[in-house]
């Protein structure tokens, strides 16, 4: 568990990825989710924690994508570590007519004492990060979504998938989501396969990180040998906030459908992840995202337990 919030810890952490707090903070995040969530196993939502560690505390959170997993766990987040949060949308604040990122960044240092934001280019969460001097947390950006993965773990290892030697199996487009769990990879040694059509692979540079921190990560066309022997199968959306809606890219995901054909091909334990939202009958079928292999939404609502501890260590808490 974490200190307590009268020792809170001047250090600003920023958690624009993964890789900001690295494989020891985030092994160490993941047991205090565990640990808190089992705590408070059937209290109502709403209430607090009995440490209160961010006791007092205002998260700011920026919106200038939808979202409502992200807005609703960081909230809820906050009530049960015992402070609280409020959420700007471009469309009602000054950031959605022309505000700088610097000057919001410096105000809302003043006003909150940690931002949670969720944008589309990530230079713009690294100019807030620049310019803040409380936390600056990443909760989605083109690049990346590194919130959703530690919560992801939480629910690999929840469901007695041990990170080191797991193989992973990804379907569909190559997004930000997947940027993130090769980044876990590196970090955690877990082994990734990649399947996605021509022209829709991963970022290099995410591949890369994957590899030299030990992993292996297999790039490959054909989704079946990708689920062949897989531990657990992931996709996501094909169609990402802020991406056009185009016909052949919907017909050149198709192949990569999580199906009953791709499940069957997997361990017999495997399990699948999505982070939501779905679109079944695309990214994945009806049958499997309704199966007892699905673990969806033990994955959303780790969400919250996630959030936690990624507060509790962007504030100096933890870790
Ligand atoms: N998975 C996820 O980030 O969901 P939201 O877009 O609803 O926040
Ligand atoms: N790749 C998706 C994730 C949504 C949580 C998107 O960026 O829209």
């Amino acid at each position: 568990m974490s200190k307590n919030a009268l020792d809170l810890a001047p250090a600003v952490q920023n958690f624009l990825d993964l890789s900001d707090a690295g494989g020891d903070a985030i092994a160490a995040m993941v047991s205090d989710a565990i640990d808190r969530k089992a705590a408070r196993a059937g209290w109502p939502k709403g209430k607090a924690d009995a440490d209160k560690p961010l006791d007092g505390c205002v998260l700011a959170m920026i919106f200038e994508k939808s979202s409502t997993r992200t807005r609703v766990s960081f909230d809820i987040a906050m009530r049960q570590l015992g402070g609280s949060a409020l959420i700007l949308d471009s469309g009602t604040s000054q950031l959605g007519r022309g505000e700088s990122i610097a000057d919001t960044a410096r105000v809302l240092s003043r006003m909150a004492d940690a931002i949670m934001i969720r944008t589309d280019d990530h230079a713009k969460i690294e100019e807030m990060a620049k310019y803040a001097h409380v936390p600056v947390i990443n909760g989605l950006t083109d690049r990346s979504h590194p919130c959703q993965i530690v919560a992801d773990l939480l629910t690999m290892i929840e469901h007695k998938k041990p990170l080191p030697g797991l193989e992973v199996a990804w379907f569909g487009d190559g997004n930000n989501v997947l940027h993130s769990i090769l980044e876990a990879a590196g970090l955690f040694k877990f082994n990734v396969r990649v399947a996605t059509p021509k022209g829709y692979e991963p970022d290099a540079e995410f591949v890369e990180m994957a590899r030299t921190g030990g992993a292996q990560v297999t790039l490959t066309q054909n989704a079946q040998a990708a689920a062949f022997g897989a531990d657990v199968l992931v996709t996501d959306t094909w169609i990402s906030m802020g991406q056009a809606d185009a016909t052949d890219k919907r017909a050149a995901m198709m192949p990569y459908q999580v199906n009953a054909g791709l499940m069957s091909a997997a361990k017999d334990d495997a399990i699948f992840l999505h982070c939501l939202p779905a679109h079944v009958g695309d990214e994945v079928s009806e049958d499997v995202f309704e199966s007892a292999q699905s673990v969806v939404f033990d994955e959303a609502e780790n969400r919250i337990h996630a959030q936690k501890s990624v507060l509790l260590w962007s504030m100096g808490l933890l870790g």
